[in-house]
């Protein structure tokens, strides 16, 4: 309780340092055959987890890399749809042995790869050894060939929710700034802590209309988590990005929305978050880590 009322108290907590500036100086790698996992979470839904996923994703791919997002929410609103994409066939249909991976990857904006994986999921949640084998297998098939695998995942605590960000080595944090988020993103970090071993993870405060709302949010929950978790995880706040009134238009219009507007100030907030992610010393990428990505899902969905 008492966390809680910290994370919605008022009190502007300033105790985050001054904005880093070091980005310009941090390598830009080239992973050759590594590849980057990142699933992307919030504690609460509909906080921006698919636009973020399919603007960074593009922006990414401007910049010259490969950008695979996979598509792991159920729900209506899904990644496919924000693009204006029809999948024909869907990870359903390699786990049932009809086609290949590489005959559901759907081509986006950028050339940017989409894996309509969210209609195999309630097939993925009862695998047997076969289809465990497929999906491995299929995959393995995909390592070495991008830079970055996004998992777009569905709000909640789910046991098919928490197995992807529990098998991703990375996990980004989408929250707002409005208390409901925040209590329920927190709520998320102590779960990926406790039961899941996370040491780091990576936050996006996303809809901030004012310029210090993003810090003082981040400030807030990283210091209920000092607080109430210790010093075994960390909240590593990657940037903010403000509310867009004309975001509704672009998804309406199914249109990135830094593809439309590439010179505002949206699109350059995001882009100080690509440079981030490009940063190895913070996101490694590692060689087979879509197989390895693979497996502990397996493992985390509880098939044997
Ligand atoms: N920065 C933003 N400013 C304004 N609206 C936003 C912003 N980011 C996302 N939205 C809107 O919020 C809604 C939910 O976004 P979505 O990405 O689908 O969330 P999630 O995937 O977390 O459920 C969408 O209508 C989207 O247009
Ligand atoms: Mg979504």
């Amino acid at each position: 309780m008492e966390e809680k009322r910290a994370l919605i108290s008022q009190t502007p907590q300033d105790i985050l340092g001054p904005e880093d500036q070091a980005h310009s100086l941090r390598q830009y790698f080239s992973p050759g055959r590594e590849t980057v996992v990142v699933a992307i979470t919030s504690g609460k839904g509909g906080v921006g987890k698919t636009n973020f996923t399919a603007n960074t994703a593009y922006l990414l791919a401007q910049m010259g890399k490969k950008v695979c997002v996979l598509d792991a929410d159920l729900g209506l609103a899904n990644i496919d749809v924000l693009l204006g994409l029809v999948p024909r066939k869907t990870l359903a249909n390699v786990l049932r042995g009809e086609c290949t991976m590489t005959d559901i990857v759907l081509e986006g904006p950028g050339g940017m790869a989409i894996i309509p994986a969210s209609s195999g999921l309630r097939e993925m949640a009862n695998m047997g050894r076969e289809q465990q084998k497929i999906l491995a297998d299929q995959m393995a098939s995909l390592d070495g060939e991008f830079d970055f695998l996004f998992i777009d995942t569905a709000a909640g605590i789910s046991q098919q929710v928490m197995a992807f960000l529990a098998a991703s080595p990375q996990v980004i944090l989408i929250t707002t700034p409005e208390p409901t988020a925040v209590t329920d993103a927190y709520a998320m970090v102590k779960l990926l802590n406790s039961e899941y071993g996370k040491r780091t993870i990576y936050l996006v405060v996303n809809m901030v209309r004012r310029y210090r709302e993003g810090e003082e949010t981040a400030g807030k929950l990283s210091l209920v988590v000092k607080r109430f978790l210790g010093e075994h995880i960390k909240i590593e706040h990657l940037g903010s990005l403000p509310y867009q009134t004309d975001i509704a238009i672009s998804v309406r219009e199914q249109r990135l929305y830094v593809e439309k507007y590439p010179d505002r100030k949206f699109a350059g907030l995001l882009k100080e978050i690509c440079y981030k992610l490009t940063d190895f010393t913070l996101f490694p990428g590692v060689r087979g880590g879509v197989s390895l990505f693979a497996k502990a899902l397996m493992r985390g969905l509880g098939n044997k």
